[in-house]
């Protein structure tokens, strides 16, 4: 673990809380804090053992995340562009790929990168004040932290080109109607408690399941993976645990289960 300079890490007794922290620049990703994630999410992949998720945020009353930082664009060319965006890719999809469920708790603008971040995660849920937007074509861009794509698969072609196309922004109770997050709350303390909510109904499951459903589900979307001839594998995987033999005793026996994750 260390210290850094623009996140707050947060251990709690069932899970991580990560605040991105520039709320002087509406919480935007420079490479330092995209770097920064990158080493917070590897720390947090090591030490899963009884944590059953992460929830990210942003610091201050504005925002989650307003986006990539655009005064480094200045910085950015033809041939530095793909190191960018690579950048941006490695940590989402470190994101997308851990095996305990990552909540983001969107208290404000989710614009760009942020909005990119947040469909990384595996929950959304959103503040009231909660806004949603893809803005890089105002920039002359397209979104490069992988949102043409995750945008597309979570809401649909439909809504996700009108999004990137427009730039408009969406509230919270449209991007509900979208199918965009899972749940929206009235602020930030009742979106913590919407969180924990579901954190503590996750602990109760089997952590070998829990991890084999985020990979299946990612492998729908990967290319290069059969995702059906794979269900077999994880299910297999699953069924050989003692965690699956203490599912089955407890429904017999008409109790609930206590699983311990081997
Ligand atoms: N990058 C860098 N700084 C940002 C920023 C960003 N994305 N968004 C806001 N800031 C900074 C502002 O420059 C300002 O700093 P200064 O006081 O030093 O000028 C500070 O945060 C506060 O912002 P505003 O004064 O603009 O606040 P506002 O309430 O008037 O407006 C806003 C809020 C509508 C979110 C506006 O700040 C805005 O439009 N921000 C840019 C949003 C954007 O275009 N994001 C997409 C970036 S591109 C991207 O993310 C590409 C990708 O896919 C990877």
């Amino acid at each position: 673990m260390k210290n850094y300079n623009n996140l707050i890490l947060e251990i709690e007794e069932d899970f991580y809380l990560i605040k991105i922290n520039r709320p002087k620049y509406l919480n935007a990703l420079n490479q330092e804090t995209i770097n920064e994630l990158k080493v917070c999410f590897e720390f947090i992949k090591s030490n899963t053992e009884n944590k059953y998720g992460i929830i990210i945020t942003g610091s201050g009353e504005k925002a989650f995340v307003a986006g990539a930082d655009i005064k480094e664009f200045n910085k950015i060319d033809e041939s530095s562009s793909s190191v960018f965006c690579n950048n941006g890719h490695s940590l989402f999809n470190l994101i997308e790929n851990m095996s305990i469920p990552v909540f983001a708790l969107v208290n404000g603008y989710a614009l760009g990168g942020g909005c990119e971040l947040s469909l990384a995660c595996h929950f959304r849920i959103a503040t009231e004040n909660a806004q949603f937007s893809q803005p890089e074509i105002n920039l002359g861009l397209i979104p490069g932290y992988g949102g043409t794509q995750r945008l597309t698969q979570i809401i649909g072609k439909t809504k996700a080109l009108e999004m990137m196309l427009t730039a408009n922004m969406i509230s919270s109770k449209e991007a509900l109607d979208y199918g965009l997050v899972n749940y929206v709350v009235k602020d930030f303390d009742s979106g913590m408690e919407k969180c924990k909510e579901y954190i503590s109904t996750i602990k109760r499951k089997a952590p070998v399941a829990i991890k084999n459903v985020i990979k299946s589900v990612n492998n729908f979307y990967a290319n290069d993976i059969d995702g059906f001839e794979h269900e077999i594998k994880l299910f297999s995987e699953c069924a050989s645990t003692k965690d699956f033999k203490e599912g089955i005793k407890a429904f017999l026996e008409k109790r609930c289960p206590d699983f311990k994750g081997d």
